[in-house]
């Protein structure tokens, strides 16, 4: 029999899950519609403006920030408010050169081309990029030995959309080919509760002012999650309550699902013990945490570690993460005091 989901899977299934028809449903497709983000929702809006005024594409546009939070769905929204096509790939797909340049000269004038997770791009093909987005031409070497020539392509001017939750890991040359990279920050509750309470209303399912501050400041500041807190929710409340999504029904589904009052999963609470009960509070290397709780780096830093660091659990120094007095407390303990008694 298969194991019991913890609350850390349920966390993974819902951040790196393949988008759902009713995930589909649920996004909003006008900056009207979007909430929350006003930095980067002013930035694109100025951007789209200017591009539709003077009739040209848009220009390149990179959106980083952790998963879950709107990158993907402010990349429709941007083809959706300049009248464009949006064509849509990720960075592992494109492998070779070649595949690039299929890519790009079936593209036609004003498209915008969407790649996500833009960090995973080969190396080798990034290169191709650079005159792509910046003289909308490719030049590939075709035949191999004596019979080797370049030839170039020329591309209809697009617009390249770029997201990835590692900015860090995108080469400067790059980056500094987007006209605009905007990052993506966690939501506050305020805005998650309005959030919440649409995909209510889109979902048809009845939910009172406890029941949706509840998901709102347990979702970790992802509309992502949010809306899956919502479905899980709803089920509960048909199951058990009468089919309204009441405070108490909320919180009992919460508790179900093992996310806590504080929207910590199992995982963060975790890396919060370990730091306590092995490291003293820190300082301690991301490596090594990483090991010690059995996860992979690359979640620890692009899911968990954001989180308890703009939670204010986590704080990042010269020497490592060290724990705040916020984590110590809850956790219950002493400042630096336990040692080894905590697994
Ligand atoms: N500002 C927002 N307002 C309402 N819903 C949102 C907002 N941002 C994201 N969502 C919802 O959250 C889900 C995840 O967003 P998505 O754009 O796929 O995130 P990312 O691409 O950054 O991982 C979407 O299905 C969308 O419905
Ligand atoms: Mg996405």
């Amino acid at each position: 029999m298969p194991e019991q989901p913890t609350g850390t899977d349920y966390l993974h299934t819902v951040l790196d899950a393949p988008e759902t028809a009713q995930e589909k449903a649920l996004r909003p497709l006008s900056f009207a519609d979007f909430s929350g983000q006003g930095k980067t929702v002013e930035r694109l809006q100025v951007m789209v403006g200017a591009a539709k005024a003077r009739g040209e594409a848009l220009s390149h546009i990179l959106l980083h920030g952790p998963p879950g939070l709107g990158k993907t769905t402010l990349a429709h929204i941007l083809g959706h408010e300049m009248g464009s096509n949006v064509r849509i790939t990720s960075g592992p797909v494109i492998e070779k050169a070649g595949d690039l340049a299929g890519l790009l000269t079936g593209l036609q004038e004003g498209d915008l081309l969407f790649i996500d997770e833009i960090h995973r791009i080969p190396k080798s093909v990034e290169e191709y990029l650079y005159s792509a987005m910046e003289d909308y031409r490719i030049d590939i070497m075709i035949d191999q030995g004596p019979n080797a020539r370049s030839v170039r392509l020329s591309i209809p001017r697009f617009t390249l959309v770029g997201a990835t939750t590692r900015t860090g890991l995108l080469t400067a040359p790059l980056r500094s080919r987007f006209t605009l990279q905007t990052r993506l920050d966690y939501y506050d509750r305020a805005i998650l509760d309005k959030i919440v309470r649409r995909t209510c209303k889109l979902l048809d399912v009845e939910v009172d002012a406890d029941g949706a501050r509840e998901i709102a400041g347990r979702a970790r500041g992802t509309p992502r999650i949010a809306n899956n807190l919502v479905n899980f929710a709803r089920d509960y409340a048909q199951q058990r309550a009468k089919g309204v999504i009441t405070g108490p029904a909320a919180s009992a589904a919460l508790e179900l699902l093992e996310i806590d009052a504080h929207g910590l999963d199992e995982m963060d609470k975790r890396i919060l013990r370990l730091m306590a009960g092995n490291y003293k509070g820190g300082p301690v290397g991301l490596g090594t945490v990483a090991v010690a709780v059995g996860e992979e780096e690359h979640t620890l830093e692009e899911v968990h570690e954001p989180y308890l660091i703009q939670e204010g659990y986590i704080a990042r120094t010269a020497q490592g993460r060290v724990l705040t007095p916020k984590a110590w407390e809850l956790l219950g303990l002493k400042p630096g005091g336990q040692q080894g008694a905590l697994f």
